[in-house]
C-alpha cells in the first residue's frame, strides 16, 4: 500500500491530466526532448525540469495519494475554544488541505503555473502529500523519482489520450488511497 499503490494512483492521475491537457504534454515534452541525459540526479532534473516538476506537485496537491492520515499530540492543543489533552488521536485530510482556497487559489483548477518559481515540492504550509513529522513517507524522493522516470518514457514514446472526452474523472477512495474511478486512457505511438 505505503509504495506501489500510491505512486501508482499519482501516476494515473498524471496521465490523466496530459490527456486532458495537451498543451501540458507540450511543454513537457519539449523539456523531456532536450534533456541532456536519462540518468540525471534530482538536484538536476530540478534544472532541467521545472514545468515538468512543477506538473508533478500540482498532481499531488489535486490528488493527494494518502487523502488522510492521523497523528497524536504531544501537547495540549487549543482549536478554537476546545483544548484536547496531549495524547490525542487527530485525524487530518491532506485532500482538504491541499483543496482550500485560503491556502491555493481557485484550488479546483490543475494549475502547474501556481507552483513557479519555488522549489519543486516545497514544504509550503497546507501542503502535505507525504504529510509530516515521524511518520512522514520514506520514500517521498523515490517517488518523485519514479514518477518523472515513467512520465519521461511515456510522453518520449506515447500520446494519451482519453476514451471519452468531457467525462468527468471522479476520485474514489480504495481504502486509504485516492485513485480516479473509471479512467480509461488510449495510448498510441507518438508519431
Ligand atoms: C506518490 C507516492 C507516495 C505518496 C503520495 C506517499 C504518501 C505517504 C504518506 C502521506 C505517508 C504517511 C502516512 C501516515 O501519516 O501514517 C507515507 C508513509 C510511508 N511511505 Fe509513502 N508515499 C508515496 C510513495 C512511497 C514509496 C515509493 C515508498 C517506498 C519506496 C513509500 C514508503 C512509505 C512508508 C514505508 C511509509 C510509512 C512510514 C512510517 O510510518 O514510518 N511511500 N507515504
Amino acid at each position: 500500500m505505503a509504495g506501489t499503490e500510491t505512486s501508482a494512483s499519482t501516476l494515473s492521475w498524471a496521465l490523466y491530466r496530459l490527456a486532458a491537457n495537451p498543451n501540458l504534454v507540450d511543454q513537457i515534452r519539449s523539456e523531456v526532448d532536450a534533456l541532456p541525459s536519462d540518468r540525471l540526479s534530482i538536484s538536476a532534473y530540478r534544472k532541467e525540469l521545472p514545468a515538468t516538476l512543477n506538473f508533478v506537485s500540482e498532481t499531488l496537491r489535486m490528488y493527494p495519494a494518502i487523502w488522510m492520515s492521523s497523528r497524536t499530540s504531544v501537547s495540549t492543543i487549543m482549536l478554537g475554544s476546545n483544548s484536547f489533552q496531549a495524547g490525542t488521536d487527530f485525524f487530518f485530510s491532506s485532500y482538504q488541505l491541499q483543496h482550500d482556497p485560503r491556502t491555493f487559489e481557485s484550488p479546483e483548477i490543475f494549475s502547474p503555473e501556481r507552483w513557479s518559481g519555488q522549489l519543486p515540492l516545497s514544504s509550503r504550509p497546507g501542503f502535505t502529500p507525504f504529510s509530516g513529522g515521524g511518520r512522514k513517507c520514506i520514500g517521498d524522493r523515490f517517488a518523485v523519482y519514479e514518477i518523472l522516470h515513467v512520465l519521461i518514457a511515456i510522453v518520449r514514446r506515447w500520446e494519451v489520450s482519453l476514451v471519452s472526452p468531457g467525462t468527468a474523472i471522479k476520485p474514489r477512495r480504495l481504502a486509504a488511497n485516492l485513485t480516479p474511478e473509471r479512467l480509461f486512457l488510449r495510448i498510441d505511438k507518438r508519431p
